[in-house]
C-alpha cells in the first residue's frame, strides 16, 4: 500500500491539485484508491464534480459516527472520495486535541483494504493535519510505502518556509504521529525562470533525492475544477497530464525512509 498525507501549512500551494491528481492517476492504473479530503474547503469533491454534502463524510468519520466503507462515495472507476465541508471545521474546534488526533488512526485497519490512500490537508498544522499524519503513520508502521508529501511553490523563501513544517515533523516522528518527509513536489513551475532553477536547488540540498519531477504552470489545471474533470479527463494529452503522471511514478519508485526510533 502506498498512504501519502498531502500537506504544508501555506495555502495555495497546489495541495489539492497535487493530491486529487495523484488520486487520480493510480485510480486510473487500476490501484484501489482512496482520497481523503481533510479540507473545510471542500475542493476535491469539486475538483471531481461531486456536490458537496452537509453532514460531510469527513465529519462523520472524525465524530466516529460512521465507518470508512459508509462514507465513500465512487467518484471514478477504482476511486473512492471522502469528501469534505465546512462542517469539517467545526467538528475539528470540537475534538478534544489529544483524542482528535487519533480518530482516524483508530480506523487504520479499514484504510488497508486500499492500494493507495490519498489526504488532502488543510494549510494548518492543526488536528486535522495531525490527524492525517497519524493515520498515514499508523499504516507504514504496518508496512505501508509512503509519508508525506509537500508540494512548494518556486518563491524565493519556499525552503524557509518549510522550517515550522520540519520542526514539528522532527519533534513528532519519534512519537509516532507523524511520518517523515517522504517527497517534495515543486509546483506552478516555470522551468525558463531562474528562482525556480535556485529553489530546486535548495530543495535538493534540504531532501536529497526526494525532490519529484516538477509540474508546470498551465492555465488547464487552474481550468479543471470548473469543469468537474481531472486534467486526465480535460485535457488528456496536456502538460498537466503529463507532469502530474510523472509525480506518481517518481512517488511510486521512491524507496520508504528509515524510521526514527524514539
Ligand atoms: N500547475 C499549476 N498551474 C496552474 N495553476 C495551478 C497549478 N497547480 C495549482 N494551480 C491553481 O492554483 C490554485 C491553488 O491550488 P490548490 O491546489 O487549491 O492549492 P492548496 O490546496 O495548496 O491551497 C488553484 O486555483 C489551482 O487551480
Ligand atoms: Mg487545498
Amino acid at each position: 500500500m502506498l498512504a501519502l498525507c498531502v500537506l504544508n501549512q501555506k495555502g495555495g500551494t497546489a495541495k489539492t491539485t497535487t493530491a486529487v491528481h495523484l488520486a487520480a492517476r493510480y485510480a486510473a492504473d487500476g490501484v484501489r484508491t482512496v482520497l481523503l479530503d481533510l479540507d473545510p474547503q471542500g475542493h476535491t469533491a469539486r475538483c471531481l464534480g461531486i456536490a458537496p454534502e452537509v453532514p460531510s463524510a469527513t465529519a462523520r468519520l472524525l465524530r466516529d459516527e460512521a465507518a470508512l466503507g459508509d462514507v465513500t462515495v465512487e467518484a471514478r472507476p477504482h476511486l473512492d472520495l471522502v469528501a469534505s465541508s465546512g462542517d469539517v471545521a467545526q467538528v475539528a474546534a470540537a475534538l478534544p486535541p489529544a483524542d482528535g488526533v487519533y480518530r482516524l488512526a483508530d480506523k487504520a485497519e479499514a484504510f488497508r483494504a486500499y492500494g493507495a490512500l490519498v489526504i488532502d490537508c488543510p494549510p494548518e498544522l492543526g488536528v486535522l493535519t495531525l490527524a492525517a499524519s497519524a493515520l498515514v503513520a499508523d499504516l507504514i508502521s504496518g508496512g505501508a510505502r509512503g509519508g508525506l508529501v509537500v508540494p512548494v511553490t518556486p518563491e524565493p523563501l519556499a525552503v524557509v518556509g518549510l522550517s515550522d513544517l520540519l520542526k514539528t515533523q522532527r519533534r513528532l516522528e519519534p512519537r509516532g504521529v507523524m511520518p517523515p518527509v517522504f517527497a517534495v513536489v515543486p509546483t506552478r513551475v516555470d522551468s525558463r525562470n531562474r528562482v525556480t532553477r535556485e529553489v530546486a536547488e535548495a530543495l535538493e540540498a534540504t531532501f536529497p533525492g526526494r525532490v519529484s519531477p516538477g509540474v508546470r504552470t498551465t492555465v488547464r489545471l487552474a481550468e479543471a475544477p470548473s469543469a468537474g474533470q481531472t486534467i486526465y479527463e480535460y485535457d488528456p494529452g496536456g502538460r498537466g497530464a503529463e507532469d502530474y503522471t510523472a509525480v506518481a511514478h517518481f512517488l511510486n519508485e521512491l524507496p520508504q525512509r528509515d524510521h526514527v526510533e524514539a
